[in-house]
């Protein structure tokens, strides 16, 4: 056994820290200032490392190098890592567009033609997230054709908390959608100036607490609702999403150019019913091409978070108000969308980094 010589010390303990890198931000994390708290007691050390999301793909990775390196130290017997979390914003807001209190990050997901599966990317993203264990809310962008309130499975009439709407919630998620504002069942039609009016009132009087992500469900069109959305508040990126046609890679790479003008960042490309994989003898097949969404997303050079297979429980679970990530993680398409969401998450790291770099406050040690 070895004896302590009150050799250890919070820099000795800090020095170790720092071989450990944070992958997606090529920095230790020492200097990134993710070691938020470290206590030392006769052989006994305690770490706190706090990561930018609780969807890190690589904490349980991290929480061991810190174990490995901090056991090596001389005079050190037991140790404890505690990883914790804390989201940080990836907006910039201004003078026109002012932050909602407590959302640190706003994500609009989508862009393009109808049918891709941006609600059911949208649902199951948001989902992913909560499941992690981040504050994650989802606003219906599709003011037109609202489908949160089947996917989700949630059929409600909002109330107020006498000031301000409060959103309903399922699975974890607090969830806002123009059908559970109507009852009216014929089509909504609405002139441009009232759907940027319909836009505001969903972020300024809706009470969503503090959330890490609000995901929004962009609709399917031209783009009202992305500059809508561009004018009203600070958004974090977009994620588009494609399927490998042509004509759909067409479209994305339209949308992607849209919320480049829009200076909304894209924050990543998803390829969704990329391939499909007969559950009765495993047989894949490419029926709408492959690969298409990776090429372009090179291409566009915005980050590629995965493809999402076509899998008949997925539309199941969409018309059942049953998201897959909630009843099947473990399949492979579960697992690509949860794989996609820690992409999503460790994008919006990286880009909430990069606005604060220049700021060395944010990065310097506690
Ligand atoms: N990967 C998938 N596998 C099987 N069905 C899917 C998949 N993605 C979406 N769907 C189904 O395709 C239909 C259209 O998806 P949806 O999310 O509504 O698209 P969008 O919001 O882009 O119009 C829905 O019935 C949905 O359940
Ligand atoms: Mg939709």
């Amino acid at each position: 056994m070895t004896i302590s010589q009150g050799g250890i010390n919070e820099s000795a303990v800090l020095d170790a820290l720092k071989v450990i890198q944070d992958p997606d931000l090529h920095r230790d994390i020492v200097s990134l200032g993710f070691v938020k708290q470290v206590s030392i007691d006769g052989e006994m050390v305690s770490v706190v490392i706090e990561l930018t999301t609780p969807a890190c793909p690589v904490k349980d990775q991290m929480r061991e190098q810190a174990e490995t390196v901090l056991r090596q130290l001389p005079g050190v017997e037991k140790v404890y890592v505690e990883m914790t979390a804390n989201v940080r914003s990836a907006s910039s807001p201004d003078e026109g567009r002012a932050a909602i209190p407590g959302v640190k990050n706003i994500i609009a997901v989508g862009a393009g033609k109808g049918g891709v599966g941006k609600t059911t990317v949208s649902v199951n993203l948001a989902c992913a997230l909560a499941q992690h264990g981040s504050r994650v809310g989802l606003l219906d962008g599709d003011i037109y054709g609202p489908n949160i309130p089947i996917m989700l499975g949630v059929q409600t009439q909002l109330e107020t908390d006498g000031k301000k709407i409060v959103p309903a919630e399922r699975y974890g998620i607090r969830v806002v959608s123009i059908g559970f504002l109507t009852q009216d069942e014929a089509p909504v039609i609405w002139r441009g100036p009232m759907l940027h009016g319909v836009i505001q009132q969903f972020f300024r009087e809706v009470n969503w607490g503090d959330l890490d992500y609000l995901i929004i469900d962009m609709p399917p069109g031209t783009g009202d609702v992305a500059l809508s959305l561009s004018q009203t508040v600070p958004v974090s990126g977009a994620v588009a999403v494609t399927t490998p046609q042509t004509v759909s890679l067409a479209d994305t790479r339209r949308a992607i150019r849209m919320y480049q003008k829009l200076n909304i960042p894209v924050l990543g490309l998803l390829e969704n019913m990329s391939h499909f994989v007969c559950p009765d003898c495993n047989h894949e097949s490419d029926i709408f091409g492959k690969g298409g969404g990776e090429l372009l997303a090179e291409q566009m050079k915005v980050p590629y978070l995965g493809q999402i297979p076509l899998y008949e429980p997925i539309r199941v679970g969409g018309d059942q108000g049953t998201p897959i990530v909630m009843t099947e993680p473990e399949s492979p398409a579960g697992q690509a969308l949860i794989d996609s969401a820690a992409r999503l998450a460790a994008q919006v790291s990286i880009a909430s980094y990069e606005t604060t770099v220049g700021a060395p406050e944010e990065v310097a040690l506690p």
